[in-house]
């Protein structure tokens, strides 16, 4: 008789077990980098530049220097003694640390001063006297090419224009060819404006050199503290086992977290001159204009079709601003990260994407905010684009989606730009969708409403995201290939701990791990600790971002948990006296195929490894695991959004938005729920209210929380959120696909189509997001579009 545990019981997969880290953050025991003091520790602060485009003349910081309790003050010229003024980006660019030459973006970074207190440093700061020669300032790609334009990127010697790349992928020739066979081509040009991740926290270090032990140790609010590490030896040439990175408690990453800023530099410079740990903490407006941005690309997207709605081609041009340093964290092979898995879930034939890259005045831009290098852009460009497309064909919404969906008996299916995607159940989601949204009836309700002069309008926007990179041998940052690591302990009383390469900023991997190793052990959750984010403890990893975490560690995680089960069976079959060819397992437990009644248990085993291992065997049970995924992991989702649209003021309320996910098997609903749940809100916002821009000259308006708005509670709509689509990954240990950025991801055109649905017949084809009040009224009003980023005058 099965004496096999109960898995919900124990916490393993499919319990929607509370998240352990709540206990502390919810009593307000976290530990985040601002929490730490260190004996002797300085505060660094930072001279931002006012200005967008500018030649520096001179720089005096001799009134800081005078200033009591400064002790120091870093400037470029100091930086580029020590070959510090410039750093590699992440796609293989320079980014100035402390600007020499020139400043190219408002808020870069000028000068540096450390001191005993951070209102001194800030003091210091304002004491620096520089001088700037204004220079033309370039705030679009159309700028950036245009006949005569300044060349931003002087520093370079190879650079005569401001375009990074112009890089395509698919089969142009063939997509030609398809076009000229359509009966109807649609067109649509799109703006997915700049954005911002906006962690709650703000980016932060303190780095502590020790001169006696030559060991550099820094706290940092960093998604990737390996690759910091790495970064840290090459560019510093510090010796990278004397490094010792360490990611506390981090109050939201959203991509924000993954890139080199200049101000961990600085602190680490400055902590080796001075001896004496230094803490830079930035403040919320620094955050907002000079680090990370996101997305800020342009499409102009076609589509060949046949009249009954055969999508036969794909062709897309996007211009993407990546503002004054090209510091994107992505594959080193892909220019504009993944932005071409869009169309994945749809039977295309052939495709075509070209994509420039061009420099601006902006901050650096091209983060993967809340989404797997680009693909919310990709998205976001493919959904809009089937609506216009339907819409031009007369056809249903819906049933032009599901006609072109990939079938559930295709997989593995090859996308027209090459990916390969590993499993769905495309058409089963959307029924499930629509049957929740009410679909039929909703379409009369909406007729009839217009006939009142109400407009109502529904959108749907489907969504399958790549996540989880590596493979390796496609996927690398800088040459550095991308796989994850696990290293699992269980202690002598069946214990454990388990490390991973990743690190959790909010997603809930301290509870979600534990469940996978009780899934594959039998050891009840509580029983596991799970710890990331130090590289003297940690195994090597790439990180957290673009939904990688399940995908690629939690795969590592079951894998180091079957290395154990391997050799805790060897025990057991010492233990139970018979070979281990009769040992046979279930949840917990070891026991005799032949006498189901006598076994061990998972703890008895730990135990013998320490006090009763068979001879010749190695003592301990612990392993590592390096987990090299064989593909990418597709999770698919429809969302579904009803709105009504107030023509007198373009007002637009959220009747119901409906979400359904499949993310393979789920580890823990509750936590998935909620990562949903959080992509829907910053959906939401994306579409409807932030407005983060620059005027002529270049000014970042959106910089604080007044001008960028962050949903709250009051705002936000209520999410209905359905489960029963489950299609496990083909590959994946436990079947799982990612899920934390999927209705980030996903979520923006439900809400736009529906708002453009509301106006359908009134000869308006597109608003660009953010969908104001002001540029919905404008579009109902004077029966146009409304494109591009909303327009500022420098004296708004
Ligand atoms: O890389 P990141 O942690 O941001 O994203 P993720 O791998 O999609 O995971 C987000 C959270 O959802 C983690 O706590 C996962 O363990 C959990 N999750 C889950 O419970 N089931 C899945 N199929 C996918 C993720």
């Amino acid at each position: 008789m099965s004496q096999a545990l109960d898995e919900i019981k124990i916490g393993g997969l499919g319990a929607s077990r509370k998240r352990v880290e709540d206990n502390r953050f919810i009593r307000g025991k976290g530990n985040y980098t601002d929490d730490i003091t260190l004996p002797g520790m300085l505060h660094m602060e930072i001279l931002r530049s006012p200005l967008a485009h500018a030649r520096i003349s001179s720089i005096d910081t001799s009134k800081a220097w005078d200033i009591p309790g400064v002790h120091l003050v870093l400037t470029g010229e100091m930086m580029a003694t020590r070959n510090l003024a410039w750093m590699p980006t992440l796609s293989y660019d320079t980014q100035a640390v402390l600007a020499t030459d020139k400043v190219r973006f408002q808020g870069q970074e000028v000068a540096c001063v450390i001191a005993d207190d951070p209102y001194i440093a800030k003091d210091a700061c304002e004491a620096i006297e520089v001088e700037y020669e204004p220079l033309p300032v370039i705030v679009n790609p159309e700028q950036a090419v245009a006949e005569g334009a300044p060349v931003i990127r002087d520093d370079k010697d190879s650079q005569r224009d401001n375009v990074i790349y112009d890089w395509e992928v698919g089969d142009a020739a063939g997509t030609e060819r398809a076009f000229a066979q359509a009966d109807v081509v649609s067109k649509l040009r799109l703006h997915y404006p700049r954005s911002h991740p906006s962690p709650i926290e703000c980016c932060g270090s303190i780095a502590d050199f020790n001169r006696a032990t030559s060991k550099l140790t820094v706290y940092m609010t960093t998604q990737a503290p390996h690759i910091i590490r790495a970064a840290v030896a090459l560019v510093a040439e510090l010796p990278e086992h004397m490094i010792r990175i360490i990611s506390p408690d981090i109050g939201g990453g959203f991509g924000n977290k993954v890139p080199v800023y200049p101000g961990y530099v600085c602190s680490i410079l400055a902590s080796i001159l001075l001896e004496r740990p230094v803490k830079w903490i930035e403040d919320k407006t620094g955050n907002l204009i000079s680090t990370g941005f996101a997305r800020d690309i342009y499409l102009d997207g076609e589509m060949a079709l046949r009249r009954d709605g055969k999508i036969l081609a794909v062709r897309m041009r996007c211009d993407a601003d990546h503002g004054a340093f090209f510091s994107d964290a992505q594959p080193s092979k892909f220019k504009i990260g993944l932005l071409h898995s869009a169309f994945a879930a749809y039977d295309i034939p052939v495709a075509h994407l070209a994509a420039r890259g061009t420099y601006s005045n902006k901050a650096p831009g091209g983060v993967a905010y809340r989404c797997s290098f680009r693909v919310t852009e990709a998205m976001f460009f493919q959904e809009r684009m089937m609506q216009a497309a339907a819409d031009d064909l007369g056809m249903d919404q819906a049933e032009f989606r599901r006609m072109n969906f990939v079938k559930d008996d295709d997989f593995p299916h090859r996308t027209p730009f090459g990916f390969l995607t590993d499993s769905g159940q495309y058409a089963k989601c959307l029924d499930v969708g629509l049957k929740a949204i009410g679909y039929e009836d909703f379409r009369r309700e909406q007729a009839e409403a217009r006939n009142r002069g109400r407009l109502l309008g529904l959108g749907i926007s489907t969504m399958t995201e790549p996540l989880g990179a590596g493979n390796s041998r496609e996927y690398d940052i800088l040459g550095i290939k991308m796989f994850d690591s696990a290293e699992l302990k269980v202690h002598m009383t069946g214990k454990a701990i388990i490390r991973t390469g990743a690190r959790t900023q909010g997603q809930g991997h301290e509870t979600t791990w534990a469940q996978i190793v009780s899934h594959e052990l039998g050891i009840p959750a509580e029983d596991v600790v799970v710890e990331e984010g130090d590289t003297d403890t940690a195994p090597f990893g790439m990180g957290t971002y673009a939904s990688r975490s399940t995908p690629v560690a939690g795969a590592a995680v079951a894998m180091v948990a079957r290395k154990i089960r391997a050799k805790a069976r060897r025990l057991a079959a010492h233990l139970l006296e018979v070979s281990e060819e009769d040992v046979e397992w279930e949840l917990g437990r070891f026991y005799v195929r032949s006498a189901p009644d006598r076994g061990v248990t998972i703890q008895e085993c730990a135990m013998a490894a320490y006090s009763n291992m068979p001879d010749g065997m190695e003592p301990g049970l612990e392993n590592t695991a390096y987990y090299d995924p064989p593909n990418l992991t597709w999770p698919f989702a429809v969302y579904i959004a009803t709105v009504e649209v107030d023509p007198s003021t373009g007002v637009w309320d959220v009747l119901k938005l409906v979400a359904v996910d499949d993310c393979g098997v789920r580890i823990n609903p509750m936590i998935v729920e909620g990562q949903i749940m959080g992509g829907l809100t910053e959906a939401y916002a994306m579409a409807n209210m932030q407005f983060i821009t620059f005027d002529a000259e270049g000014n970042c308006v959106g910089s604080n929380y007044m001008d960028y708005l962050l949903p709250t509670a009051w705002e936000t709509p209520g999410f209905e959120l359905h489960s029963e689509v489950v299609t496990p990954c083909p590959h994946h240990p436990i079947g799982a696909k990612g899920i934390g950025e999927c209705a980030a991801v996903g979520g923006p055109a439900a809400y736009v189509n529906a708002v453009m649905d509301a106006l359908s017949g009134t000869g308006v084809r597109n608003i660009d997001m953010p969908l104001l009040p002001d540029r919905v009224w404008e579009a109902i009003t004077y029966r146009r579009d409304v494109s591009g980023a909303p327009p500022v005058r420098s004296d708004d």
